[in-house]
């Protein structure tokens, strides 16, 4: 079997308010989406940045693209992240960028490539959205909320991920623009990157886009598994988190 994409052993990362990460372990395999589902302060955006290696965990392995990053430096770290694309909470688009600044960011960042190349490739990422050119010049402060969130998820394509890493991204939606989110991201799992990991609370986005569903409480994995496994799961803290959700 080709080496999994991403592999946490026994992850721990705690806080001066407590430990929030208490021993999580899963493997994610090459063209697989696994959905992480959670309540509020469970730990979904702890673990997704120690992934992209933003901070360290306390203990625990984290391999990425089978390489160990938890004790890389800064700059070690820069090749790994050029694999991957992450759809941050909110949009947390540049505010005083336009759409084209925000989608050539990372572009600037982390290649070597001219004007017309970049101008090539933030068309064809806000084209893989379903946004045209009449976007290009706007600020964020001029966009929807549906629309911000497909110009991050842009962002997050510029590079041409290997792996992504969504981060609610259909939270504070209107439920049709949520469906059309959750839409892009199944879309995109069959088309410009295959592996992802979508944390949130949003059981409709988990049903459309999951291969595996996996329900963090109280630090760890309480329950992994397809959709239709995790929903009649015997875990009583599983099911009052879902039914709770479902509501
Ligand atoms: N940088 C930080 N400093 C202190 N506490 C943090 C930090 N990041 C996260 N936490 C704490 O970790 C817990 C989990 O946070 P988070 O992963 O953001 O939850 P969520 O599941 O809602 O995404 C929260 O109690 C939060 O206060
Ligand atoms: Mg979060």
């Amino acid at each position: 079997m080709a080496d999994p994409v991403v592999e946490l052993v026994s992850v721990r990362r705690t806080f001066d308010a407590g430990e929030v990460l208490r021993g999580v372990t899963f493997t994610l395999a090459r063209g697989e989406t696994l959905v992480v589902m959670g309540g509020s302060g469970s730990g979904k955006t702890v673990l997704l940045r120690l992934i992209a290696g933003l901070i360290r965990p306390d203990a625990g392995q984290i391999r990425v693209f089978g390489r160990s990053i938890e004790g890389l430096s800064e700059e070690e770290l820069l090749p790994v992240r050029r694999r991957m694309g992450y759809v941050f909470q909110g949009a947390a688009l540049f505010d005083s960028l336009s759409v084209y600044e925000n989608v050539a960011y990372p572009l600037r960042e982390h290649a070597t490539l001219g004007e017309g190349e970049i101008a090539e490739r933030v068309a064809r990422n806000l084209g893989l959205v379903g946004l045209g050119p009449e976007v290009l010049r706007l600020l964020p402060a001029e966009l929807s909320g549906g629309m911000k969130k497909r110009v991050g998820i842009a962002r997050a394509l510029s590079i041409g991920p290997e792996l992504l890493l969504f981060d609610e991204p259909t939270a504070g939606l209107d439920p049709t623009n949520a469906k059309l989110v959750a839409e892009l991201v199944q879309k995109l799992h069959g088309g410009v990157c295959d592996t992802a990991i979508v944390v949130t609370h949003d059981i409709e986005l988990a049903k459309t886009v999951a291969d595996r569903v996996a329900v963090l409480i109280d630090g760890r994995f309480a329950a992994v598994g397809p959709m239709t496994e995790v929903l009649e799961t015997g875990n009583a803290a599983v099911q009052a988190f879902l039914t709770g959700e479902a509501r």
